[in-house]
């Protein structure tokens, strides 16, 4: 029989890009795919947990059997992330949450002027950080992307964001991160301590990383 370690929880994976508008037709993205959260969210649900699923715009169909919420922004996904985080037992932040938001999105599309201009961009909250700020019985997992010096600036995160751990990604490695259905990533802990994984499928990596969390579930009653 299939491995049915998550029966009775309910997980929460977010994915894809957030999309800031600065006007109607115009926003600020990142090239991700919602690959590697679609693939945590459907090997979960394998795996008999109850999922929620909220992505931003991504060129994936719902999987079936859970719950697909579709978000464009970081506040949009913030509140459906922190509304379904309130009864979950694991939450896997893989969606590539823009930083920044136009401070002053214009309601109208903007006329091309002379010359340069100049946008005035302000901070997203961070959802991970607030989740940990609150963190109770929940296992909080993150993903990050760096360039250079990768383990300790996200372990340096997971401390900061209280998560129990991080999936360092690059995206600069051939058939990685943005857009493959393969992936390389170091599990990264609070405390520094790394475990460098083969390059996997994205499905196998969401399978590794589960069951690294399941292990961090506290016992059902
Ligand atoms: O700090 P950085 O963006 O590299 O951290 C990445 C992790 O934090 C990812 O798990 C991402 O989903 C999450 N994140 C978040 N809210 C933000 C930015 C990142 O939850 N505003």
């Amino acid at each position: 029989p299939a491995l049915c370690d998550l029966a009775g929880r309910q997980v929460v994976v977010s994915a894809g890009p957030t999309r800031e508008y600065l006007d109607p037709v115009r926003f600020i993205s990142n090239p991700s795919s919602g690959k590697m959260g679609f693939a945590v969210a459907e090997a979960a649900r394998d795996r008999g947990a109850q999922v929620t699923l909220v992505t931003g715009p991504v060129n994936l169909p719902d999987p079936a059997g859970l719950k697909v919420v579709r978000i464009e922004s970081a506040l949009e996904l913030r509140d459906a992330v922190v509304a379904a985080a309130q009864t979950a037992d694991l939450v896997v932040m893989t969606a590539a949450v823009a930083d920044y938001r136009a401070a002053a999105p214009s309601g109208e599309k903007q006329a091309k002027v002379a010359g340069d201009v100049t946008i005035h961009l302000t901070p997203n909250p961070d959802i991970l950080a607030e989740l940990g700020r609150d963190k109770g019985r929940r296992v909080l997992v993150g993903f990050a992307m760096e360039t250079h010096a990768g383990v300790e600036r996200a372990a340096g995160k997971a401390q900061r964001k209280n998560a129990d751990f991080i999936l360092l990604n690059y995206p600069t490695r051939e058939g990685t991160a943005f857009g493959g259905d393969n992936n390389q990533v170091t599990l990264v802990r609070p405390d520094g301590r790394h475990e460098d994984w083969p390059r996997l499928s994205k499905r196998e990596v969401a399978e590794q990383l589960l069951t690294e969390a399941v292990r961090l579930l506290p016992p059902t009653p």
